[in-house]
């Protein structure tokens, strides 16, 4: 047994020596309830219980915000400690040895983290007569909104103070984009912390309250604030995404926010993009529905279609919401919850709404017009299909039929044709081709990679996986990978614990839409294992030649040796 399966061991002794009830009870009132128990949820306000504690699980669950989980988990969100801690302290109470070693916090997200406490300090120091919190209030944004959101102010001083109190260098802070050229970054703005997907304080931006410009001020990106990748809120939010079983991704802060306050808790915003291949690869671990509430105006739109255009591969079920404000922080200015709510359930589909889209931008009455839009459709149309989103091309079809007023069959008819002659010539097929063979080559010719892409895309090869003789393999990518699934982790804890390697790794492979060849890839790693296994037998060959004094049996080793390196050889791989 390693160390890792003794320490798992112990985790769970831990677990079993306590009762959940004992423990929950000891922070929260429960009720007994049947066989189980209820309470108040700690997690989410409520006013009737829907949190449960199950005593022959030994589990928690919420029905209400979703929240889930064992003793330990219960500590470590109530008391906002790590895992670490909350095994610490459930093992002291249970009485039983153990010891661990916590993993430290990453110096820049420790700075940016205290940077955010000093910027809300300012905040809540300044006095309602201030300039910023007229501006928050004129937001509707109160002192406990504030805090809810981290919100804060700064003055220009915040980040060198915290450095001077603490063992922080200035490179620090410059490396996080804090500090420049002898000034702070931000001076003089509101500030609104931003958390990445796993709740790390990895950037913020700084909204202008005088008008300056630009109205946003953001981190620049660094190695841990990736525009691309967060979504703001999302780590507050996806335990409601989860639960609702749908998204609803919008442009902004305050859009996220005023949905969020006005109890559309299942938001987050893209950071004033669109929505990203590594956006839908953080999202489908909580949903794959999507209902976009992007801005109203052109910029809107846009950023609607290339999200649909970066989600649609990736099987996502998206739904356009439309409404006649600037954008939801408005709409929930002006109107009640029920009709927002009403707005959510009429969104348009994305294959209804593509159409729509693109309707004002031509004149579809006119004859030149018609064909420049359905020019348009039949890009899409090819989209969807090299997507295989089969399932929804006859109502795509059918919705730009009813639009132009023509029949469904002269519409498919008049696009199918029109995918041949477009801009799709030959050459960019066959490039298109080229392309795909290529990653296909990177993918098969790549020991760590082919591991990963099977595992990752091919539920039938897990199993083949697991029996081949990991300890074969060399340090790597791979092998860190296959540890993790042996201890049974799933996907998400790897990423969350994984090493950068193998985390961008994951997310390159993730990030492929194409599928290739399992069967060879399968094929070609299999071989490299068995090179690799004749590779483990002849270096144990050649340390024996070397502990060998005797010439005669010197010569046995060294015949041997040339057998296996020629079988080796014979057998391909690399
Ligand atoms: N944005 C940005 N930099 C800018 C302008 C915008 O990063 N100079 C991003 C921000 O994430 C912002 C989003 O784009 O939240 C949407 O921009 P916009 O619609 O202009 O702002 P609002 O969210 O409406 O901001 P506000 O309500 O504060 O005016
Ligand atoms: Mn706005």
């Amino acid at each position: 047994m390693n160390n890792y399966d003794q320490l798992k061991e112990t985790v769970q002794k831990i677990k079993d020596s306590l009762s959940i009830v004992d423990v929950i009870s000891s922070y929260i009132s429960v009720k007994k309830a049947g066989r189980n128990y209820s309470a108040l949820c700690p997690f989410h306000p409520e006013d009737t219980p829907s949190f449960y504690v199950f005593a022959e699980t030994n589990t928690y669950h919420c029905f209400g915000c979703g929240a889930h989980g064992d003793a330990i988990n219960f500590v470590k969100e109530y008391e906002k400690v790590s895992y670490v801690q909350a095994v610490k302290k459930l093992a002291a109470q249970s009485g039983i040895q153990i010891e661990l070693e916590e993993r430290p916090e990453i110096p820049e997200l420790r700075l940016n983290r205290e940077v955010a406490v000093a910027y809300s300090d300012t905040l809540m120091n300044l006095p309602d007569s201030s300039e910023i919190w007229k501006y928050l209030k004129n937001r509707s944004i109160d002192r406990q909104a504030a805090k809810e959101f981290e919100l804060g102010f700064s003055t220009g001083k915040e980040v060198m103070q915290v450095i001077n109190k603490s063992d922080f260098k200035v490179e620090l802070a410059i490396r996080n984009g804090l500090y420049n050229q002898n000034r702070e970054f931000f001076n003089n703005r509101l500030i609104i912390p931003i958390r990445d997907n796993n709740g790390d304080l990895s950037g913020f931006s700084a909204r202008s309250i005088d008008g300056s410009s630009p109205k946003y001020l953001n981190t620049p990106e660094t190695q841990y604030f990736k525009k691309g990748k967060i979504l703001y809120l999302y780590h507050k939010t996806k335990n409601y995404i989860k639960q609702n079983d749908f998204a609803i991704i919008v442009e902004g802060y305050f859009d996220a926010i005023s949905m969020y306050r006005a109890g559309f808790k299942n938001v987050a915003a893209v950071l004033g993009s669109v929505l990203t291949k590594e956006h839908a690869f953080e999202l489908m671990k909580s949903t794959n529905k999507i209902i976009t509430m992007f801005d109203s105006d052109e910029a809107g739109r846009k950023a609607t279609l290339s999200s649909i255009d970066n989600l649609c591969a990736k099987g996502f079920q998206i739904a356009v919401a439309k409404y006649d404000e600037k954008d939801p922080d408005e709409l929930v200015r002006s109107n009640q919850n029920k009709y927002i709510a009403e707005l959510l359930k009429k969104s348009y589909k994305f294959h209804e709404y593509i159409p729509h889209a693109y309707v004002s931008r031509y004149d579809i009455q006119n004859d030149f017009g018609l064909e420049e839009y359905l020019k348009e459709m039949s890009v899409w149309y090819k989209k969807f299909t090299e997507s295989k989103r089969f399932e929804i091309l006859d109502t795509f079809i059918s919705t730009i039929a009813q639009i132009t007023k023509k029949r469904d069959e002269i519409i498919e008819e008049i696009i199918k044709s029109k995918i041949q002659t477009l801009n799709f010539k030959a050459d960019s097929i066959i490039q298109n081709q080229q392309k795909h063979q290529n990653l296909e080559k990177e993918i098969r010719y790549d020991f760590d990679r082919s591991i990963i892409y099977l595992w990752l895309k091919y539920d039938d090869y897990k199993e083949k996986l697991n029996e081949l003789d990991s300890g074969a393999i060399d340090e790597g990518p791979a092998k860190e990978f296959l540890r993790f699934v042996n201890e049974g982790k799933n996907i998400t804890q790897i990423l969350e614990n994984g090493s950068v390697q193998l985390c961008e790794m994951i997310s390159q492979i993730y990030l492929i839409d194409s599928f290739f060849e399992p069967g060879k890839i399968y094929d070609a790693l299999k071989m490299t294992f068995e090179r690799k296994t004749f590779q483990k037998h002849i270096d144990s060959l050649k340390n024996k030649l070397k502990g060998t004094v005797d010439e005669e049996e010197r010569a046995k080793i060294a015949l041997e040796i040339i057998n296996c390196i020629s079988k080796q050889k014979s057998l391909g791989g690399k």
